[in-house]
């Protein structure tokens, strides 16, 4: 099972992706967050992304590249959901042939739809554990109670001109992705303007039904 998870952000990329890769013990690969990891570990790649994350643009596509393809091939190329990568129709292409090469085709790319009032309203209520990477929001998921309140921040990059900024770029330089994929047939809409527990049933079904696609082939 290999699944890219594509969507604007805010739509519940990391929070769906996390459900489903716990229920049914995948990789979840996510670029944020191994980007995050590398900024705190303050190695070349994190040095490097810092600004453009901190201001809402995307990282240059060859570090990026580097931090995806490693993961993938860290999971042996199966069993693993991509979320965030790849953000252009260049990074889709190196993704392509990259799994291309390994015989590791995808099956699917599951793209999370939600208008985009929902979006500001998700983003701007985000907060994060700076221990753990855990995500939560303000009201639709707040920190459980025994979790430090120190450690819940908001990520620099959810303040309102970031986030102007990386719904900017993702109507720029992203959604061309789409269009890419769904040439090879790939694309999975799922409705995700709904509670989160409505919306992990709704990716439920998807996979269940990617798996049915597979029992017929
Ligand atoms: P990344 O961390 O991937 O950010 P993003 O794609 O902008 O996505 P988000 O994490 O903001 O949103 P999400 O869709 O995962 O939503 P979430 O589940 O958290 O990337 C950060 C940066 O890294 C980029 O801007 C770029 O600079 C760089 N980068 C990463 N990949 C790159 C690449 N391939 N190329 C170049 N640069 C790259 O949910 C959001 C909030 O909503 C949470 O608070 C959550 O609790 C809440 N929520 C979730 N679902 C629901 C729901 N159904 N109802 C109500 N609230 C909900």
């Amino acid at each position: 099972m290999r699944i890219v998870f594509f969507g604007p952000p805010g739509a519940g990329k990391g929070t769906q992706a996390k459900l489903l890769a716990e229920r049914h013990d995948l990789a979840h690969i996510s670029t944020g967050r191994l980007l995050r990891k590398a900024i705190r570990a303050k190695t070349p790649t994190g040095l490097e992304a810092k600004a453009y994350i901190d201001g809402g643009q995307l990282v240059p596509g060859c570090l990026v590249r580097a931090l995806a393809e490693e993961a993938v091939a860290e999971a042996y190329f199966d069993r693993f959901i991509l979320d965030g990568y790849p953000r252009t129709v260049e990074q889709a292409r190196w993704l392509m042939t990259f799994l291309e090469a390994y015989k590791a085709p995808l099956d699917a790319v599951v793209n999370l739809q939600v208008p985009a009032e929902a979006l500001v309203v998700r983003l701007s209520g985000r907060r994060v554990n700076k221990a753990t990477g855990e995500n939560y929001h303000v009201e639709h998921n707040p920190p459980p109670a025994d979790v430090d309140p120190a450690l819940i921040v908001q990520r620099p990059d959810d303040r309102p001109a970031a986030i102007r900024r990386r719904l900017q770029v993702y109507r720029d330089e992203t959604c061309p992705v789409l269009s890419y994929f769904q040439r090879f047939n790939l694309v999975r809409d799922v409705d995700s303007n709904a509670p989160i527990s409505k919306v992990a049933s709704r990716m439920e079904a998807m996979l269940a039904s990617i798996s049915q696609s597979w029992a017929l082939a």
